[in-house]
């Protein structure tokens, strides 16, 4: 369904193989916070409005993993009036700047043996399970660290449009960000529809999910993210061979221009229930489909 799905080829020379924050995005690199906060502008509202439908509030102990600069951290103890949110990223230096009541920073790397930070009513994690390999163990053991009761919330980027789109200046360069990202930090987000099924299949219940595609309005966050986006993963894009740096700056003036007419990759967000123990997942969706009817915004409060 995405353009990004084929394998990506790079040039020798740049790293392949490693990891998120490495070759790309790298935090010590100025503006990175700034970057990632382009994001939170454009989907913080999204997510918090899907976690407070959810019950998300007052009592609950939450982890967030890959918090990056812990927008979605903070919003759950001063908005949701969470008791606690345990924030965790391999980086933390944006969590550390500003700390807050209730918030708990822990420098990990959630794909490491014997990640364990407890149990939590909430687990969530936004735009990392798609730079990380692995992902069906990842998403079974996030969903070890449910209590029972509680539940997984992950989103990630989808890209609806690419593959498909006449070829553009915005759409070849799209394509190759994707195809190079794979290639240098692993980055994939072609099973990422598979979502539900994966939580299924993780013994998670009363799964779903929705997907938000924000619009690319010249001077909106999403442009500009994009925009820095490109700007960071240059090498990677052009190591691809797919476009050339005429085109990356083509596509970034098309993205600030009137003209601007394309869609935006969106975000796919999919939750489930770690059943109450003693509960076969099967009657826990029985259950969740009762509260969901008597809660008409799809919680559980
Ligand atoms: C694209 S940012 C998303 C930040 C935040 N979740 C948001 O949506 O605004 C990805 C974050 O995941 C962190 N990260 C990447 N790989 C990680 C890993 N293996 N373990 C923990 N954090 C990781 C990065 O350092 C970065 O802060």
């Amino acid at each position: 369904m995405c353009a990004h799905a084929r394998p990506g080829g790079v040039r020798p020379g740049l790293p392949s193989a490693g990891h998120y924050g490495e070759a790309v995005f790298r935090p010590e690199q100025p503006g990175e916070d700034d970057r990632i906060d382009l994001g939170a502008l454009v989907y913080d509202d999204i997510t918090m409005a899907r976690l407070r439908s959810l019950g998300v509030g007052p009592g609950w102990n939450c982890l967030d993993v890959g918090a990056g600069t812990g927008t979605v951290a903070r919003r759950l103890l001063y908005e949701a009036g969470v008791a606690t949110v345990l924030a965790v990223d391999r980086d933390v230096r944006f969590l550390t700047a500003h700390p807050l009541p209730g918030l708990g920073v822990l420098e990990a790397d959630i794909s490491a043996p014997g990640f364990d930070p407890g149990r939590f009513q909430l687990v969530h994690a936004r735009f990392l399970l798609m730079h990380l390999p692995s992902r069906e163990r990842l998403i079974a053991g996030l969903g070890e660290l449910l209590a029972p009761g509680g539940v997984l919330v992950l989103s990630d980027a989808v890209d609806l449009t690419t593959a498909t789109a006449p070829a553009t200046p915005y759409t070849r360069v799209m394509q190759a960000m994707w195809q190079g990202l794979r290639g240098t930090i692993g980055t994939d987000v072609s099973w990422v529809p598979d979502y539900p099924h994966l939580f299924r299949t993780a013994g998670l219940a009363s799964v779903a999910a929705e997907i938000h595609v924000p619009p690319l309005v010249p001077g909106s966050p999403i442009s500009r993210f994009w925009a820095r986006s490109w700007d960071r993963a240059r090498e990677a894009i052009l190591a691809t061979g797919l476009v050339d740096d005429a085109t990356v700056e083509a596509a970034i003036r098309y993205l600030d221009s009137p003209d601007c007419a394309a869609l935006s990759p969106g975000m796919i967000t999919a939750w489930g229930w770690r059943p109450q123990e003693g509960m076969p997942s099967s009657s826990a969706c029985a259950d969740q489909e009762q509260l969901r009817r008597d809660d008409s915004g799809g919680g559980r409060t």
